[in-house]
């Protein structure tokens, strides 16, 4: 990388490189993160597919909304994207009942103000997708927010605009997933607004890090759902009874291979295209 490419930070995932004003390079890192600590561990490619997940999809939402996406390099794990003013939250859309939008349910009815029919069951499917955002943490858990609070973060009007664009984001990826064998439960979406003031979706978007896949012929409500995700890695560093700070534990080989596997498994899948197709030519995520 030139020295003129100035550093701007990491997260836990993403390096972040100022290409000029306007662009950024975000470069996806092989590290993984659970429970919000970066493990010491990273799983191979994982960046790459997480970086062709996403171009994939920026690609085919493209028309229902724009996205910063600006080019895609040989490497397969850097990204040049238009540099944007991030909204303070993070837009959840949720289509099942798992992970904290189930136990939010289980001890209030609700789930960020929405109220759900009583007696439904861990994993399963809601009435209708719901919007349910939280916010950006700095530092530990982000927390899951109502319309006021998240109205208050960023204002009525783009609070309502996320919400549609969310939502048909998230209908238009499920019914292209369902179609292929798998349920999207929940994603989710992180959106900028550009120089003039215009909403655009960045980050990344319905990879494994973002969003739960679940394959359909074992969708078996009442519990957790095997899935295309984390939670294999999840699992096992619960399984060690392990606090959740850091520092994280190691993972086995076999833990970085059924990661791994997972992972370009959900490539794969979504985009119907070989993940060694992939690392020759980075360029056929976009179609
Ligand atoms: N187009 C963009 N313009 C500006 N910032 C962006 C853009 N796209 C993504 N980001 C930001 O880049 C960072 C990506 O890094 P990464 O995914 O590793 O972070 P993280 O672990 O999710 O944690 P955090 O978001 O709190 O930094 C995020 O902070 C995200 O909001
Ligand atoms: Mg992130």
């Amino acid at each position: 990388m030139s020295d003129t490419v100035m550093h701007l930070g990491s997260g836990k995932v993403r390096e972040l490189y100022a290409l000029d004003d306007e662009r950024l390079l975000l470069v996806a890192s092989d590290r993984i993160s659970t429970f919000d600590v970066v493990l010491p561990t990273e799983i191979p490619d994982k960046g790459r597919v997480l970086t062709g997940l996403s171009a994939f999809w920026f690609a085919q939402t493209g028309a229902l909304v724009p996205n910063h996406l600006l080019a895609l390099r040989e490497d397969g794990r850097s990204t040049e994207c238009r540099r944007l003013e991030m909204l303070p939250i993070e837009c959840v859309v949720r289509g099942y009942l798992a992970g904290s939008g189930w136990k939010d349910y289980l001890a209030t009815g609700e789930v960020c103000g929405h109220r759900l029919p009583i007696g439904l069951l861990e994993s399963q499917q809601l009435p209708e997708p719901i919007f349910t955002p939280a916010t950006k943490a700095q530092t530990g858990h982000d927390e899951n927010i109502d319309r006021a609070a998240g109205a208050a973060l960023v204002g009525e009007g783009r609070y309502d605009e996320v919400e549609r664009l969310s939502l048909e984001l998230y209908r238009s990826v499920s019914e292209r997933a369902a179609k292929l064998g798998i349920i999207l439960a929940d994603t989710k979406l992180e959106f900028g607004v550009d120089a003039e003031g215009r909403l655009v979706l960045a980050d990344e978007a319905f990879t494994p890090d973002s969003s739960r896949f679940w394959p359909a012929d074992e969708f078996r409500p009442g519990g957790p759902q095997p899935s295309f995700d984390k939670q294999f890695v999840r699992d096992y560093c619960e399984s060690l009874g392990w606090d959740k700070t850091y520092p994280g534990p190691e993972l086995p080989a076999d833990v970085v291979d059924g990661t791994r596997t997972r992972y370009i498994d959900a490539f794969e899948r979504l985009t119907g295209t070989e993940f060694g197709r992939y690392l020759a030519d980075p360029g056929v995520a976009l179609g």
